[in-house]
């Protein structure tokens, strides 16, 4: 039995991973949520739920104990746009948040995954085929908040044996919780525009490559990390992991192959434009194929087909 708290579980990846978990195991998988943002439907009814803002230790440790909780899921953060927007916040809920998550996990022992992303990379990296051990010099809040975060777990985990697992995630492309403030999320908004509208302003310049990722590879990635055994990762805090890397271009391509009418027009966000410069162009991920056997299943023609089959039942 397998009893896991999932922070922010009414976000992007929250809303999915919770109902994943809930089909894969028969404990206690609690929604943990704060006021406002509250889940709703299938998420609400199909299993427990609780207040847990990441920012008050006290609320975690309770719900740890209420439900004998073994695993924790640290999804709660701001996305790259929104924190150079609130920097302060950022670091409040990333790394005050993470600080809560990992003195909870140490002293009642659970497991924490906590995700990093393609943002801990900056202008010094090595751009192709970015390395798992390189250079991360991000000069984004949000950057700066997952560089920190990953020294902090794997500090956590090194100092006090808490078994923290992380993932960088590229850019997550998903039909159901739209994500909000991210530089990748033009990616999202593609498809929705697309279907709804047949046109789309693309708010990144042709030419910025930036890996992407389908949910249900990226839900798969954060599931199958924390059930490896432990003595097969020689890393922890974080895995690169890469399924493909295109262009506004290449997406915008492969949309128009089944919808020839679409049509896209650059309406550059030199805010976004400036992140997306800074990140890799393509990660390397064979660490993360190798320690613990990471596979990607959809590439850009496979998502695509999914993407535009579901938005378009539901929106059309
Ligand atoms: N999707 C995130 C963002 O764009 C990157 O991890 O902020």
């Amino acid at each position: 039995m397998k009893n896991v708290l999932v922070i922010g579980s009414t976000g992007q990846i929250g809303s999915e991973l919770t109902m994943e978990l809930r089909k894969r195991y028969n404990g206690n998988i609690v929604a943990g949520y704060i006021p406002g943002a509250e889940p709703k439907g299938e998420l609400l009814e199909s299993g427990p739920s609780a207040i847990v803002d990441i920012t008050n230790e006290q609320q975690i440790a309770e719900t740890v104990s209420k439900y004998n909780i073994d695993t924790i899921y640290n999804l709660a953060a701001l996305l790259s746009a929104v924190a150079e927007a609130k920097p302060q916040l950022a670091w409040k809920i990333g790394m005050g948040g993470l600080f809560n998550v990992l003195e909870v996990a140490r002293e009642m022992h659970c497991a924490v995954f906590t995700p990093s992303s393609i943002g801990v990379f900056g202008n010094n990296t090595p751009k192709d085929k970015t390395p798992q051990d390189t250079i991360r010099n991000p000069r984004t809040m949000y950057g700066v908040t997952k560089v920190s975060g990953e020294l902090l777990s794997d500090y956590y985990h090194i100092r006090f044996g808490v078994d923290t697992r992380s993932v960088r995630f590229p850019g997550l492309i998903s039909n159901v919780t739209p994500p909000g403030g991210g530089t990748t999320d033009y990616a999202v908004d593609i498809y929705y525009a697309a279907v709804q509208k047949g046109y789309f302003e693309c708010p990144i310049a042709k030419g910025t490559f930036m890996d992407m990722m389908y949910m249900p590879d990226a839900l798969r990635a954060a599931i199958e990390l924390m059930e490896v055994d432990p003595t097969r990762l020689q890393h922890r805090n974080s895995f690169n992991i890469a399924s493909m890397s295109f262009d506004p271009e290449i997406i915008c391509s492969a949309i128009k192959k089944r919808l020839p009418d679409f049509k896209m027009e650059y309406k550059v966000d030199p805010l976004r434009q400036a992140i997306a410069d800074s990140w890799p162009n393509s990660l390397d991920d064979t660490c993360a194929r190798e320690e613990w056997g990471w596979q990607p299943e959809y590439d850009l023609e496979s998502m695509t087909d999914d993407m535009l089959k579901v938005l378009t039942g539901r929106l059309k």
